[in-house]
């Protein structure tokens, strides 16, 4: 295993021990926005993990959700960290969040690690060496259809109002086995390496979201682009990741909601 995924288990299996522990105890939330949460386990976690890459990396650039930045920004190595994925769900006790981080080189990704430390699973890959769930390979469905598939999306927490995606929920419901809406995009990907989802769409999401789970999706024989179809880089406008088999049908519903055929709402 490359030094990167190990240095990223360590960090990210420090910081699941702290969140798990503070899980069990009463939240101090405060609020980013309307419904956009923070809590002092997304703080601290960022802590744990930061503090680790610095010290094992210097030269690396980090960018963190919280607000943490290591080394210049110019740096070849740039690590991406969501140190609580599901913010909401953690805050309302739902044991569904993770810690994920992701490294890329010159935009790429290299290495990638997303922890959901309430049912102890890891997912990491490494460029080229596959993914793995508790040390274990795991593989993208073989789901031809969307009509056969379960899916996934997420609602950012920074725009509730005139929120379009409620139409791809509509739509996708309808043509599908159903839509999770689980409240953590980097689980979201990791389900779909994993083969209990077939797809996951969603608007707006940042690079610390899906840095790690987009290389572990890639890794478990998935396909990952924008929504239309285009390149995905990490904090692209959208991201379509699927098992490959279901890739471009669900860009063609997504085109056709986009292009105005979606069905009114009552
Ligand atoms: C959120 C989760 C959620 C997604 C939101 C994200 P956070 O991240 O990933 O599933 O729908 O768009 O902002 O705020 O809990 O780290
Ligand atoms: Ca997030
Ligand atoms: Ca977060």
């Amino acid at each position: 295993m490359n030094e990167f995924l190990t240095v990223a288990i360590e960090a990210a299996t420090q910081a699941g021990a702290a969140l798990r522990t503070e899980f069990e105890r009463p939240k101090k939330i405060s609020y980013k926005g309307e419904v956009d949460l923070v809590t002092e386990s997304d703080k601290h976690s960022e802590s744990i993990i930061v503090s680790k890459l610095r010290e094992r990396f210097p030269d690396h650039a980090i960018v963190a959700e919280e607000g943490s930045r290591g080394a210049a920004a110019a740096a070849k190595y740039c690590w991406h960290v969501d140190p609580l994925d599901g913010t909401t769900n953690f805050a309302h006790s739902y044991p569904c969040f993770a810690v994920s981080i992701g490294l890329l080189e010159a935009g790429e990704p290299l290495a990638g690690v997303v922890l959901n430390p309430i049912a102890n699973e890891l997912f990491t890959a490494a460029h080229g060496e596959g993914a793995y769930l508790n040390g274990n390979r795991i593989q993208v469905s073989s789901v031809e259809k969307l009509a056969t598939s379960l899916v996934a999306t997420g609602f950012p927490t920074h725009q509730r109002a005139n929120n379009r995606n409620i139409y791809y929920y509509w739509e996708f419901t309808m043509r599908s086995h159903g839509v999770r809406r689980d409240g953590s995009a980097a689980l979201d990907l990791c389900s779909v390496a994993c083969g209990r989802f077939e797809g996951f769409w969603e608007f707006g999401l940042n690079s610390w979201d899906t840095a790690a789970g987009m290389l572990i999706v890639q890794e478990a024989g998935g396909r990952i682009t924008s929504l239309d179809g285009a390149p995905y880089q990490p904090g692209a406008r959208s991201i379509l990741a699927s098992n490959a088999r279901v890739h471009d049908e669900m860009r063609d519903v997504a085109a056709s909601i986009a292009g105005g055929a979606a069905r009114s709402l009552p």
